[in-house]
């Protein structure tokens, strides 16, 4: 799916006030069409106002943008997150401000200042205290991103499969490997029609280092090494998956047993990043493509 790099700053006439206020009960004032926010239940005015500037474009409701997680109130932030169990929701919003191969927000979107991070860490690290704030700093404008065409695509590694349909567990790093193997012509990826069926295995794809890697780009791999994991309908850890030197990972069977649908996670370096969005097709680079497709925000990336 297309994302963009502009950012519409929605013109609405309002407010430039300092300081939170006493808690206002004032209704947000919405304007033919435009998203007026108010301060987030329960946050103080300078983490509303980071929230509604940087990141509900996205994480907001409706979310957008393939965003898994609303971001527009204090209980929102003090959830466990579905990535690390361990961590909040807001530990894990300071962390990705920070990490610098899968920032949030995305990349080519405009960053929250070294202030801004600043205080959001502070507060965070405070327990997420709770804030209000008043109606003087209450009209903050909701930035909603413009959909500006495909994604720039990378190859972090600069190396690239050139052996064509030359059978190999590292092969075509990135193609949908169980339509090829079915014969299928998945994106013009197999014009002619070669096809591979008794390693037509169930589940079959690719981890990347970032979200947008190029066709065919050999991927880069943690020195030790990576898991994915598919999980059962029951919740189950069902199957785990090695990935190769080249990112690719397979299963053995043709066919499943495991209970539909499944969801699955990545591991690596002890850390953990999970699709949470049940699935029934086990060929994961058939939506995990360089833009992305039925809603997925690209590659499958390490954790
Ligand atoms: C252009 C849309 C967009 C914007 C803007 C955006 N995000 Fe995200 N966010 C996403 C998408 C897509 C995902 C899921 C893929 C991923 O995790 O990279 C995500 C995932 C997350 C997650 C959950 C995954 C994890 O690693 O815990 C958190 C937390 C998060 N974003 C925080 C933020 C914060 C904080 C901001 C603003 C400072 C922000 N995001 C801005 C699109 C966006
Ligand atoms: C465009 C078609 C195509 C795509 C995409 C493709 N393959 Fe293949 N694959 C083949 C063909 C054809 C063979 C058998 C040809 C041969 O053995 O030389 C094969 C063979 C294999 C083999 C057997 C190698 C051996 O030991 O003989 C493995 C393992 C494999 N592929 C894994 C993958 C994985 C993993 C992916 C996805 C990342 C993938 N393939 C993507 C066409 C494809
Ligand atoms: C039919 C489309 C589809 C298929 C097939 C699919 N995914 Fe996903 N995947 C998504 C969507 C949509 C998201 C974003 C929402 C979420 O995180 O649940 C996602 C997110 C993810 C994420 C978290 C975010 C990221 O990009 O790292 C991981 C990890 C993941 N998928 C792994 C897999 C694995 C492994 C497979 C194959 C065994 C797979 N997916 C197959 C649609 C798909």
């Amino acid at each position: 799916m297309a994302r963009s790099n502009v950012w519409l700053l929605l013109p609405i006439g309002v407010l430039v006030a300092t300081g939170c206020g006493e808690g206002v009960d004032s209704a947000p004032k919405l304007e033919g069409g435009y998203t007026v926010d108010q301060s987030l239940p329960g946050m103080p005015c300078d983490i509303s106002r980071l929230l509604n500037t940087r990141c509900n474009g996205c994480h907001g409701a409706p979310l957008k943008n393939s965003a898994p997680i609303p971001l527009v109130s204090r209980a929102n932030l003090l959830e466990r997150s579905q990535v690390d169990p361990s961590v909040t929701v807001g530990a894990r919003s300071a962390l990705r401000m920070r990490d610098t191969a899968l920032s949030m927000p995305p990349a080519r979107y405009p960053q929250p200042t070294e202030e801004e991070k600043a205080a959001f860490e502070t507060w965070v690290a405070e327990g997420m205290p709770d804030g209000r704030c008043g109606e003087a700093d209450a009209g903050v404008t909701v930035i909603e991103p413009v959909d500006a065409g495909p994604a720039p695509t990378v190859c972090s590694s600069n190396t690239f499969w050139t052996r064509g349909n030359d059978g190999s567990a590292s092969m075509n790093p990135g193609f949908a490997c169980r339509s090829c193997h079915l014969g299928q012509n998945f994106e013009g990826q197999n014009p002619n029609g070669d096809s591979e069926r008794g390693r037509a295995f169930f589940f079959m794809g690719t981890v990347f280092p970032s979200l947008h890697e190029k066709n065919l780009c050999r991927s880069v791999v943690p020195s030790s090494g990576g898991t994915v994991e598919i999980i059962d309908a029951q919740g189950k850890v069902a199957a785990t998956l090695m990935v190769n030197a080249s990112g690719n990972f397979m299963s053995t069977s043709t066919r499943t047993t495991i209970a539909m649908p499944y969801t699955a996670r990545v591991k690596a370096n002890g850390r953990v990043r999970a699709m949470t969005t049940p699935q029934t097709d086990g060929d994961c680079n058939t939506c995990h493509t360089e833009q992305g497709r039925n809603d997925a925000p690209g590659r499958i990336v390490w954790p």
